[in-house]
């Protein structure tokens, strides 16, 4: 655990002081006894509320004044050979948790449990063999690929540092590697400049898997991609993923992705998770305000599927300053007096379906 007050210096939820501090000792005393829970050995990851501030503003002695609060409190489980979908608007917090789940940034509080094991406070000795099973695929394949390195040699430099295989097989294990990627043998020489933003994302998800993974987070990884090559890298990792048995953190802002590729569905708002549940869940009995509105924005070709349809107003507000009580309060059609002061806990309303919303808790 990074650190035991997850909601230290949280903003007040009430406006009344005495309450507040109460509030926040209820939750803080939940949140630390879901850290003594055992894991659960039936998932390769679990993330136990899960926290990362960034500093805005700091003294000349280097005491932070005033942070941005850019994931609170994210809790969410994934099995081997399941993909999790982390969706939600720009800056929510999505690359933030996936970036925390790999230690590219350390938390700043909560618990990371990947394969039977507490990460959250490994070393960078300690990281070394984990890091090889958890790899990362980003949005820009142009960016992410070195330019003076041939396929070949990008892709053999992770199989040697690592020793995936014996030296005199690098070569055959790169081919065959590349061949199931939908790459070319002769590739195999070529540099990243001559191929298309789909055949380089290729090349990123064959770097990624060269080293036998068994989480791959993938940050936007169709994004910059014309909408046909989408699915064909889509696709792709479905493939890999049943091939390899690869559990996958699949993040996007774009929910037809991610109801094609997701068994499970995060929904995310201003850093907070506001449901989370399968894709079944999810599509059929959305129950926050806010996958009701995300589905407004998405025509549904079933009409026999009847879901409850909300217009989101208003700007989603800045992640440096977010409403106090619910973060999506000031965008709820449903907002009440009570969203404005109390953040609704984050609670399982069905087996392995959680969401964060007063209303659910009146009915
Ligand atoms: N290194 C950083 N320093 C300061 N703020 C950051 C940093 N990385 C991300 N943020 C902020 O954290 C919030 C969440 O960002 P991010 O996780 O990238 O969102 P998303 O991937 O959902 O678009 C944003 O407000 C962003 O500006
Ligand atoms: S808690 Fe209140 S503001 Fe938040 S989603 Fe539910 S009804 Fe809307
Ligand atoms: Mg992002």
């Amino acid at each position: 655990m990074a650190d035991e007050k997850v909601l230290e210096n949280v903003t007040p939820v009430y406006d009344d002081e005495a309450l507040a501090a109460e509030y926040l000792e209820k939750r803080q005393q939940k949140i630390e006894e879901d850290f003594k829970k055992p894991f659960d050995p039936d998932c390769i990851l679990e993330v136990r509320h899960l926290r990362k501030c960034f500093p805005l503003k700091k003294t000349i002695t280097g005491k932070v004044t005033k942070e941005l609060v850019a994931v609170d409190d994210v809790s969410f489980k994934l099995k081997a050979g399941e993909t999790l979908g982390i969706v939600g608007e720009s800056g929510c917090g999505k690359t933030t948790t996936g970036r925390a789940v790999l230690k590219l940034h350390q938390p700043t509080a909560g618990q990371i449990i990947f394969n039977g094991q507490d990460i959250t406070n490994f070393d960078s000795k300690q990281m070394r063999s984990s890091r090889k099973e958890m790899q990362i695929i980003f949005q820009d394949p142009y960016s992410s690929l070195p330019p003076r390195s041939t396929v070949g040699g990008i892709l053999s430099e992770p199989v040697e540092v690592h020793n995936i295989v014996p030296k005199d097989q690098v070569k055959d294990y790169v081919l065959d590697l590349m061949d199931k990627c939908g790459l070319r043998d002769y590739y195999y020489e070529r540099y990243p400049h001559e191929f298309s933003g789909g055949q380089r994302q290729r090349i990123c998800i064959a770097r990624a898997l060269s080293v036998n993974p068994k989480l791959v987070i993938c940050d936007e990884p169709v994004s910059a991609l014309d909408v046909s090559i989408q699915a064909q890298i889509i696709n792709l990792l479905k493939k890999l993923q049943r091939e390899m048995n690869l559990a996958y953190v699949f993040i996007s802002h774009d929910l037809s992705v991610v109801k094609f590729i997701s068994d499970k569905i995060g929904v995310m708002y201003l850093g907070s998770m506001m449901e989370f549940g399968s894709k079944e869940d999810i599509f059929k009995n959305p129950l926050h305000p806010y996958t009701k509105a995300l589905f407004s924005a998405v025509p549904n070709p079933d009409p026999t599927q009847k879901t409850e349809r909300i217009k989101l107003e208003g700007d989603i507000p800045s992640p440096a300053n977010p409403p106090k009580g619910c973060r999506f309060h000031t965008r709820c059609p449903y907002a009440k007096e009570v969203c404005k002061h109390i953040t609704p806990e984050y609670r399982e309303y069905e087996p392995g379906h959680f969401a964060a919303c007063h209303l659910l808790n009146e009915e």
